[in-house]
């Protein structure tokens, strides 16, 4: 009822500036009571020791400050991932920083981590109840950070308490350099120290690293390697990218920033497959970028992940697309007379690597 009003809103919200249309879209969710308890649908599943009562989850981005995940998990979301929360509050960039591409079905946003910080944040999250669903919490550094990798696993331990996973973004494109984190040296660094600093009352908060689609084979190799050489417990692929493909017709495609939505959907997708293929089943991926029905998050699972993500498609069609996601979803395990969905992770990330998928929607990827 709720999903539907809102389904209803949400294009009127599009007469709005972007900024002001999300900013009063946060405060209606976060009008909502904290669920009790997530009931689990026909796709419950589990990923890093918790139990997900849906795979379809929220990105990070659209709840920065941790204000909207109650509304959120009320209407459906398996998980919500909040932030991403920097350790000093950060202005981010000037306004304006976020442009719909509506013909495109995509976004571009240089927000430049604009939060209230992690400790303004973390508020919002005391009393969270454990048994009232999945909240992740994203963390990454100030921009003027003297030492990025000791400022994301100083927020790492800050906010460990409060998250049932945290995720280390090392793959927003607007914060200069921090995409060289994702480097093998950088990399190896990073997960060394986060590890150390996820401790929490004797119990390890799960960690998961976020990648940008924007890498090239060496450069994927190198994360594998040091991936698989740390401790750490899943990868999100991916972030938004910095590359404008040529199909884009709308007036702000030329913006500098992320390029989220549908015309990231086969590059994202490409680079899951590609880490599914070199870290075998060793550790969960989440898919994210251009999910949008039930046929983009199916090639997701079927590309690498056990979970998926998405933002910008909500903008779009509104909250009641998670639940028809859902819905779509286990009516396309059953067509493939597969009775659970982990029989479908990573079936297609071998043929999409070597361009031989017969699937239409992994050969769109
Ligand atoms: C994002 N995204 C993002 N990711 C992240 O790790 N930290 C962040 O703060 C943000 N902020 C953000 C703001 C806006 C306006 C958008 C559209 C996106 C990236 C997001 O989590 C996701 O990885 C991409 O948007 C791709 O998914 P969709 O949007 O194509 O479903």
């Amino acid at each position: 009822m709720i999903a539907r009003l809102l389904d209803a809103v949400v294009p009127l919200a599009r007469l709005l500036d972007p900024e002001t249309a999300h900013r009063l879209t946060v405060r209606a969710l976060a009008s909502f009571p904290q669920p009790a308890s997530t009931k689990p649908g026909p796709l419950a599943t589990s990923a890093f020791g918790l139990h997900f009562p849906s795979p379809i989850g929220l990105a990070a981005g659209f709840d920065k400050n941790a204000e909207a995940w109650p509304g959120l998990l009320s209407l459906g979301a398996g998980f919500v991932e909040v932030g991403t929360m920097t350790p000093r509050p950060q202005a981010g960039n000037p306004r304006p920083r976020l442009f719909r591409l509506s013909e495109d079905h995509a976004a571009i946003n240089r927000y430049g981590f604009a939060n209230e910080g992690i400790e303004h944040c973390l508020k919002r999250l005391h009393d969270r109840r454990r048994s009232g669903g999945i909240v992740g919490i994203n963390v990454g550094p100030n921009k003027d950070a003297e030492d990025p990798v000791q400022a994301t696993a100083d927020a790492v331990k800050s906010v460990s308490p409060f998250a049932d996973y945290v995720t280390v973004n090392v793959s927003s494109p607007n914060t200069p350099g921090l995409r060289d984190l994702q480097a093998r040296g950088p990399l190896t660094e990073l997960l060394d120290a986060v590890d150390g600093a996820r401790q929490t009352d004797g119990k390890k908060i799960p960690i998961l690293l976020k990648i940008a689609p924007d890498l090239d084979a060496v450069r994927m190799d190198d994360i594998a390697d040091v991936v698989q050489a740390s401790a750490l417990d899943g990868l999100i692929v991916s972030n938004t990218t910095i590359d404008r493909p040529a199909s884009l017709s709308s007036a702000h495609k030329s913006e500098t920033g992320g390029l989220s939505g549908r015309p990231l959907f086969s590059k994202a997708t490409r680079t899951l497959a590609e880490m599914r293929v070199r870290l075998g089943g060793s550790l969960p991926l989440i898919g994210v970028g251009g999910v949008e029905d039930g046929a983009t998050a199916y090639a997701k699972i079927r590309a690498g992940a056990t979970l998926v993500q998405l933002y910008t498609a909500l903008v779009f069609q509104g909250p009641g697309l998670l639940s028809r996601i859902e819905t779509d979803l286990a009516e396309r395990l059953r067509e493939d007379g597969l009775s659970n969905l982990s029989d479908a992770v990573g079936i297609d990330a071998n043929a999409i690597v070597s361009g031989t998928s017969s699937s239409e929607t992994v050969r769109a990827a």
